[in-house]
């Protein structure tokens, strides 16, 4: 396993925060602090903020996503927003499967493969989110959860679109709550995801495969997560929200 193979990302993950205004200004507070980054920088923000977002971070290294698209090109879906619909702006990644989405909305494994497909059929990169309840971790399961919602996330994924998927590693009882996994913990559960894809493609594929960690990193604890062997980014948050946090973490990836 050699993990100057892999690309690092520091992904934002703004949730159901800021207006269009808002996003403007915290992009351009964002930019000079991580222009000189030797990592990916993304912000995946709110729909009504993509086109501000994509206008304030033109030429400069910060991309651009969403947090969620739906599987149906078009059609009868209200409220939805399809995977052609974000490329026609320029959006470059989406989030897929985040905890939030399976907890509240009812996103289910099969529902989130559906919506990789998609993203991928339309050229955009994925952060697909997998990640274990509490009660799974406790139960000793965290391993069978998190290999079957990699499983079923990737069902018709070629070895070729797997270069377009980041998996993100987000334990759901250290998500919002400042309790972060330690560092061992993401650890061991990325080095399983990595093996589950091993599995499913080939080492070679694997090795490439960019896993990054998510839930409560911050600008304190970054380092020590993205030290680790199979962590390669992170998928932040509340701290994404905070432009020296945030340029803190990248920093920390670009080491
Ligand atoms: P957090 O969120 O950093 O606020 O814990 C991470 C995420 O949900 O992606």
């Amino acid at each position: 396993m050699n993990k100057t193979l892999r690309k690092a990302v520091i992904a934002g993950n703004w949730k159901m925060n800021k207006t269009p205004a808002e996003a403007k200004e915290l992009l351009e507070a964002i930019a000079p602090l991580v222009k000189d980054a030797d990592c990916d920088v993304v912000a995946c923000v709110p729909y009504v903020d993509l086109s501000v977002a994509l206008e304030t971070t033109a030429g400069s290294n910060i991309r651009i996503g969403a947090e969620n698209c739906h599987w149906e090109a078009s059609g009868a879906y209200t409220g939805e927003i399809s995977a052609p619909m974000l490329k026609a702006v320029g959006v470059d990644y989406v989030i897929i499967g985040h905890s939030e989405r399976r907890t509240y909305f009812g996103e289910t494994d099969v529902t989130v493969n559906k919506r990789v497909r998609a993203a991928l059929d339309n050229g955009l990169t994925v952060i697909l989110c997998v990640g274990e309840y509490l009660e799974q971790r406790e139960q000793g399961i965290t391993d069978e959860i998190v290999a079957m919602q990699t499983k079923v996330a990737l069902q018709g994924v070629s070895e070729a679109e797997l270069k377009r998927i980041i998996v993100a590693y987000e334990p759901v009882w250290a998500i919002g709550t400042g309790k972060t996994a330690t560092a061992e913990q993401a650890n061991e559960v990325c080095a399983m995801i990595r093996r589950t894809v091993a599995g499913l493609y080939n080492a070679q594929a694997a090795d490439g495969l960019t896993i990054q960690y998510g839930g409560s990193m911050n600008a304190k604890n970054a380092e020590e997560l993205l030290d680790q062997p199979d962590v390669d980014g992170g998928l932040i948050g509340g701290a994404s929200l905070k432009p020296e946090d945030f340029a803190a973490i990248v920093k920390a990836a670009s080491r």
